[in-house]
C-alpha cells in the first residue's frame, strides 16, 4: 500500500502539489473537520474515482463555530482518521494547526445574496462567513480541479458553489449523497456525542422527513411544518430549531408548493445537547 503523506504546513503542501501539477495530474480535494465516518469516506472514494491525486484536509475551524462549547466538545480522533484515510488510498492529508491556518488570515465579508439569511445562517450568526473564508483559503492552498461536498450540509453546498463562482475560483464543486446509518440517521461526527437513548431517538429525524415527502402532495406547506413540529413535541429530549421548506437553489422558504419546482425540506434539531441537521428533497 502506498503511504499517505501528512503535512502540517502550507508551504510544504504547496510545494508537494506543485510537483503533482507539473506531472499533469488532476487533484481532487475533500475538506473536513475530522472525526471521520463513512459519509466523509464516500467523498474520498468519489474523489479517488475522478482524480489522479486525492487530498483531504482536517481542520476544526474555530471561526465557523458560533458556540464555544460546541467547538470545545467537537470530537477529535486524528489517529483513527489517519488510518481510515490511508485505507481509502488518500494521497495527502493536510492537517494544519490553528496558527498555521489563521495567524495571517484576513476576515472576509462575503455577499451570499441572501442565501445565508435562512436556516443555518439565521440560527448560527457568522457561521457561513467562517466556512467560506476557510474553504476559499484551502482552495487557494490546494488548487484542486474538483472538491467534494456532502448533501447533508445542503445550505453549505449551495453557498460554497455560489462563492466559488462569484470569486472566479476554477474549482468544480461535486455534490455527494448523504450517507445514513441503518436506521436512517444521517452520519455525522456529532452523533458520537449522543447518549444511547438519544441515539435511538435521533432516528425519528429521518423518519419524519420521509413522511414529509409522502405528505407533500396532499397537505399544504404550513400543514406539513405543523406536522413536523408536532412529532418532535412528543419527547422532551427534542428541541426543534427549524423545519424549513425552501426552493433548492434560492433557499427561499415557500408558502405554497406552486412557488417552486425544486423543493427541499431542511431541519435542525437538538437531541439532548447535540445539534443535528438533515434534509430531504421533496420533489425536483
Ligand atoms: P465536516 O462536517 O467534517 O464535513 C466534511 C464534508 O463531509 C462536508 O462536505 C459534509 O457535507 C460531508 N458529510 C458529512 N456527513 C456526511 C454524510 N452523512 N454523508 C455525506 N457527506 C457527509 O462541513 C464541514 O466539515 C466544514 O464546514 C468544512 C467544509 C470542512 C469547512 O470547515
Amino acid at each position: 500500500m502506498s503511504n499517505m503523506h501528512t503535512s502540517n504546513t502550507i508551504d510544504e503542501v504547496k510545494s508537494q502539489l506543485t510537483k503533482i501539477r507539473e506531472q499533469g495530474l488532476s487533484i481532487g480535494f475533500v475538506p473536513t473537520m475530522g472525526a471521520l465516518h463513512k459519509g466523509h469516506l464516500t467523498l474520498i472514494k468519489e474523489a479517488r474515482k475522478e482524480n489522479d491525486f486525492v487530498v483531504c484536509s482536517i481542520f476544526v475551524n474555530p471561526i465557523q463555530f458560533n458556540n464555544k462549547t460546541d467547538l470545545k466538545k467537537y470530537p477529535r480522533n486524528i489517529e483513527l482518521d489517519m488510518n481510515m484515510l490511508q485505507k481509502e488510498k488518500c494521497d495527502l492529508l493536510f492537517y494544519p494547526s490553528e496558527d498555521e491556518m489563521l495567524s495571517t488570515y484576513q476576515v472576509e465579508e462575503f455577499d451570499f445574496g441572501g442565501l445565508d439569511q435562512v436556516m443555518e445562517g439565521k440560527f448560527r450568526p457568522g457561521h457561513f462567513q467562517g466556512v467560506a473564508t476557510i474553504v476559499k483559503r484551502l482552495f487557494e492552498i490546494i488548487e484542486p480541479q474538483r472538491a467534494y461536498f456532502g448533501m447533508k450540509d445542503y445550505q453549505q453546498l449551495v453557498i460554497i458553489h455560489k462563492t466559488m463562482k462569484d470569486n472566479n475560483l476554477p474549482v468544480e464543486i461535486v455534490p455527494c449523497s448523504t450517507i445514513r446509518e441503518k436506521d436512517g440517521l444521517a452520519m455525522s461526527s456529532r452523533n458520537q456525542l449522543l447518549s444511547k437513548v438519544e441515539r435511538k431517538q435521533a432516528a425519528t429525524i429521518y423518519k419524519v422527513l420521509k413522511k414529509t415527502k409522502i405528505h407533500s402532495g396532499f397537505y399544504t406547506v404550513n400543514e406539513i411544518k405543523q406536522y413536523v413540529e408536532a412529532q418532535f413535541e412528543k419527547s422532551k429530549n427534542f428541541k426543534l430549531e427549524y423545519i424549513e421548506i425552501t426552493d433548492m437553489y434560492t433557499l427561499k422558504p415557500l408558502k405554497a408548493w406552486t412557488q417552486s419546482n425544486n423543493v427541499i425540506a431542511c431541519i435542525a434539531i437538538q437531541v439532548g445537547n447535540v445539534r443535528l441537521i438533515d434534509n430531504i428533497i421533496l420533489f425536483s
